[in-house]
């Protein structure tokens, strides 16, 4: 085992009936980072990330969490905090009082003390004394992280923890994280969003239909040579429209949309490609207002890997139904 590592994943297998959730996943997380799980719904999220705090064990693979090889027991590795589907909360009770509650049921009362500093670090001060009951889904997320918090841990799992925040529950959430990874501490999150895993992450593992399609800098999943759709607002869209037209390696898109400034063109190209469509058009007197991504490369980039995943997963379903049918009709035939 790697002591760097405080995840160590090896063809990690999950069935759930006849459902594969998680496939030959492999998996290195090292101390101290920031982790993104990003992945269509059903990709299998949350199966591993419930593996990672004992909440199922996997049926084949190998799986060290900080230092330790998780073994077939249902219980959370030690050091290891978080919560998948909404942290579990006492509705009759205050915020302060779950945490409260919380820390006795660990045996845990000397932790107590830490209760508002936990508090004050997701936002929650001024509801501290309010019941659960009518908590929002953002609060309840942001009392689940004060929660983890007290048990100071070493790896924190996170399923989903910005669904819901307001924008200032979401900069208590990232200060929170960002300050943990920095003294030590590895995340594990997934999300939706790649703007969040932008703004939190370095490194990012990209799932679809339970398989890694990939696992890496966020830097190199943007860097990766791919063209993309742009948005293009000129003072003159006729021109703009003909000189796309005739340039090398620019495609126009039937997306073309009415904009506050005029028709608004969508091409879509690399980069070199789209540079010298720009130099024509300020060749030609055409004013350029707006050029922009329709999504930003890293979503495209998200959109491509999970695209080809989905289309080849069909693919491999068709050729095995086919080869079911061969089968079959050459057993009718004998
Ligand atoms: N308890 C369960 N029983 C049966 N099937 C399950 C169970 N949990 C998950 N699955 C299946 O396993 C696969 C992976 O599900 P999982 O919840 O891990 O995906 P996810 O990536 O978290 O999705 P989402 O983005 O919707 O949260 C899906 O096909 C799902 O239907
Ligand atoms: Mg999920």
């Amino acid at each position: 085992m790697d002591s760097q590592l405080a995840i160590r994943a090896r063809g990690i297998t999950k069935y759930y009936g006849d459902v594969v959730a998680l496939d030959g996943v492999d998996l290195d997380v090292a101390q101290g980072q920031i982790h993104g799980l990003v992945g269509p719904n059903g990709a299998g999220k949350t199966t591993l990330l419930g593996l990672l705090l004992g909440l199922a064990v996997a049926d084949s693979g190998r799986l060290e969490v900080l230092g330790t090889p998780v073994g077939r027991a249902f219980e959370a590795p030690g050091g290891v905090a978080g919560f998948v589907d909404g942290p579990g909360l006492y509705p009759s009770l205050t915020a302060r009082q779950n945490l409260a509650a919380l820390t006795a049921l660990r045996g845990d009362g000397r932790r107590s003390a830490g209760i508002d500093d936990a508090l004050e670090q997701v936002g929650l001060t001024d509801v501290a004394d309010d019941r659960t009951r009518g908590f929002s889904l953002g609060m309840r997320q942001r009392l689940g992280l004060a929660a983890a918090l007290l048990t100071k841990p070493r790896l924190l799992v996170l399923d989903e923890p910005s669904n819901g925040l307001d924008p200032a529950g979401k900069k208590h959430v990232h200060g929170v994280l960002t300050r943990l990874a920095r003294e030590g501490t590895s995340v594990v999150l997934s999300s939706h969003r790649m703007d969040d895993l932008e703004a939190l992450c370095c490194e990012v593992t990209i799932l679809a239909t339970g398989r890694i399609v990939f696992s890496g800098p966020l830097g190199k999943l943007a860097a990766e040579n791919r063209e993309l759709d742009y948005r293009l607002l000129t003072s003159d869209p006729e021109r703009a429209r003909r000189l796309a037209a005739h340039t090398p390696g620019v495609r126009l898109s039937d997306d073309t949309t009415a904009g506050r400034g005029g028709e608004v063109l969508v091409v879509r190209a690399l980069v070199p490609a789209l540079d010298d469509l720009v130099a024509r058009l300020v060749h030609e007197g055409v004013a350029l207002r707006e050029l922009a991504p329709v999504v930003s490369p890293l979503e495209a980039a998200f959109l491509a890997l999970t695209e080809q995943r989905k289309t080849g997963a069909q693919e491999q379903k068709t050729e095995s139904e086919q080869q079911k049918t061969d089968s079959r009709r050459q057993e009718n035939g004998r």
